[in-house]
Formats: C-alpha cells, sequence, structure tokens
C-alpha cells in the first residue's frame, strides 16, 4: 500500500478510535486541542501496532494536533496555498517515489572524482539531479568529462539550471530517469533511497553496458553485492557502493542476487572503466 494512503488509514483510524470512546461516555469534556491530541496518541499508537517505520510515529502523533493550532492563528488562506506550493515544487513526486531531496556534499564530489579514472573523456549521469550539487561540483573539477542529470522535481530542476549556466558540458534535463535510458553512460551515480534500489539495479543491467558502474550514494542495492565500496569520510559516514555492470552472459535474471565477489578491494578497479565498455 503507498505510504500516504497507509498514514491516511491511520489517521482515520485514530479519529475513530477517539470518536468511539467519545461516544461510550468515558471521556470528560475536552478542547478541540486536547482530542486532538487523543486522536495523535491514538493514530501513533495504531501506527507503532502496524510496525511502520519509527518516523510515522512522530508524524501521526503531532499531526492533527498542529492542524487544530494552526487553524487557531487564523492566518489568510493564501499563506497556507503559497506555502503548500512551494513545498509541492521541491518535492513533487515525493510522495510517491519516496525519494525526498537532499544533497551529496563537497566531500563526496571530491571522492568519486578521486575514484574515477584520473584522465580519459567519461560519461556521467546523475539520475534525479537535485539542485545539481553533485554535477556542477564535478564540472568544475573534470571539465573532460560529459555530464548529463535528470531530475523531476520543477524547483531544484530550474536553480540548477541556473546554477550551471556557465558550464557548456553538463546537460540537465528535466523528467523521469524511469522513463530515460542508461545506455551510453559510463558512470550512473544515485543518491536516491532504499525504495527504488532493487528496480534500479535491475533497470541498469537490462540497459548500461558490460563494465560500466552504478554508483549509488548511501543505499545499497539489496541481495547484490558492491564491486567496490568507496567510504566518504564525511560526518554522516557516507559510503558510495559501487557495481559493475557484469557481461550479458553473466546478467543476474529477475530479482537482484547476492554473488561471491569481494568487497572492499575492488576486483574491478576505476580502471575498467576505460574498458570498451561504451563508445566515446
Ligand atoms: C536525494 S536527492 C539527490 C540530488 C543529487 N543527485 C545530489 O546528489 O545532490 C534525489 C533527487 O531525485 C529526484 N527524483 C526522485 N525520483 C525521480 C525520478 N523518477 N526522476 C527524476 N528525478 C527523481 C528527487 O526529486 C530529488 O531531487
Amino acid at each position: 500500500m503507498p505510504p500516504a494512503l497507509r498514514a491516511l488509514l491511520i489517521q482515520i483510524a485514530g479519529v475513530a478510535l477517539v470518536f468511539l470512546l467519545a461516544r461510550s461516555g468515558v471521556l470528560p469534556a475536552l478542547s478541540a486541542l486536547e482530542l486532538a491530541c487523543l486522536q495523535g496518541l491514538a493514530a501513533a499508537l495504531v501506527s507503532i501496532g502496524l510496525r511502520s517505520p519509527r518516523w510515522w510515529t512522530a508524524i501521526h502523533l503531532g499531526f492533527m494536533p498542529l492542524i487544530v493550532l494552526a487553524v487557531g492563528i487564523k492566518a489568510p488562506a493564501w499563506l497556507w496555498l503559497t506555502g503548500f506550493g512551494a513545498l509541492a515544487l521541491v518535492y513533487w513526486s515525493s510522495f510517491r517515489t519516496q525519494v525526498p531531496l537532499f544533497l551529496s556534499n563537497r566531500v563526496t564530489v571530491h571522492k568519486l572524482a578521486a575514484w574515477l579514472p584520473a584522465d580519459g573523456a567519461l560519461k556521467l549521469l546523475d539520475i534525479g539531479s537535485g539542485t545539481g550539487s553533485l554535477l556542477i561540483h564535478l564540472a568544475r573539477l573534470r571539465p573532460d568529462w560529459t555530464l548529463t542529470g535528470i531530475e523531476t522535481a520543477p524547483a531544484p530542476y530550474a536553480l540548477s539550471r541556473w546554477l550551471a549556466r556557465k558550464l557548456p558540458q553538463l546537460r540537465l534535463v528535466r523528467g523521469d530517469f524511469w522513463q530515460h535510458s542508461l545506455n551510453g553512460y559510463d558512470v550512473v551515480y544515485a543518491f536516491l533511497s532504499p525504495v527504488p534500489m532493487g528496480d534500479l539495479w535491475r533497470k541498469a543491467i537490462r540497459e548500461m553496458q558490460p563494465g560500466s558502474w552504478l554508483v549509488s550514494n548511501s543505499f545499497a542495492v539489496p541481495g547484490a553485492t558492491p564491486d567496490h565500496k568507496v567510504e566518504v569520510g564525511d560526518a554522516r559516514g557516507s559510503i558510495l557502493y559501487c557495481y559493475r555492470i557484469p557481461g550479458r552472459a553473466n546478467r543476474p535474471s529477475g530479482t537482484p542476487r547476492a554473488d561471491s565477489r569481494a568487497v572492499g578491494a575492488s576486483p574491478h578497479p576505476p580502471e575498467a572503466l576505460l574498458l570498451p565498455a561504451v563508445d566515446r
């Protein structure tokens, strides 16, 4: 069930529980805020009972009380609409994709650039390029590389276009990366969330050339062993999980498989990128 629908049903369950308590006469006379707090508590308990991820407990606890408080402020309707519009432009389809906006930091960019081959042209695609935080810094470090970003949310995309206006080797497109072929790129970089990783791996092995690389910041592919891991060494303890696309004969079919390749020291050093994986 989509998380937004699940959250809505849990909130409705909280309302129903408070309604039943009130009908049964066990509740004293309560203010609207007190009733909302009780509803929040009921919804949070339902959420825990259904084993929702932990952060949902806080969201359910606070949702209705915050609505009651917000209504009490009596702010003009256009203010709420503006706030909603601004958030929608930034987060766009996050409620569906479960991939919010957060940005790769500079240390990650430097680590990635250092791991990739020091010379030679290279084509890199950032799927979900956000505000361009990775690509813009990478373009300055490696002006010889061809960099592409694809982003679905209008506000981060517009900002990235403006920030990259003086970087001709950087191509930014607005769109859905699931509709964009990964063929022809030496490296596909992803900084998404745990949710799409299985599907992304299947798309990568279907479309990418053998010997090219899928690099995922922070989120490993479930059931697949990375060929190499780059420890970024930032405050978050980020790890870049690097998967080399197998040759046609070795491709797993269906779900990603666990394989026996070593992790840590790379059996496929980045020089493998210079093998004739992709026409340049
Ligand atoms: C965590 S941010 C990463 C931003 C950037 N890659 C970076 O490293 O700084 C993920 C981005 O992916 C975008 N996104 C999520 N699903 C997408 C899709 N199907 N197509 C294009 N962009 C998507 C989100 O809007 C968000 O901006």
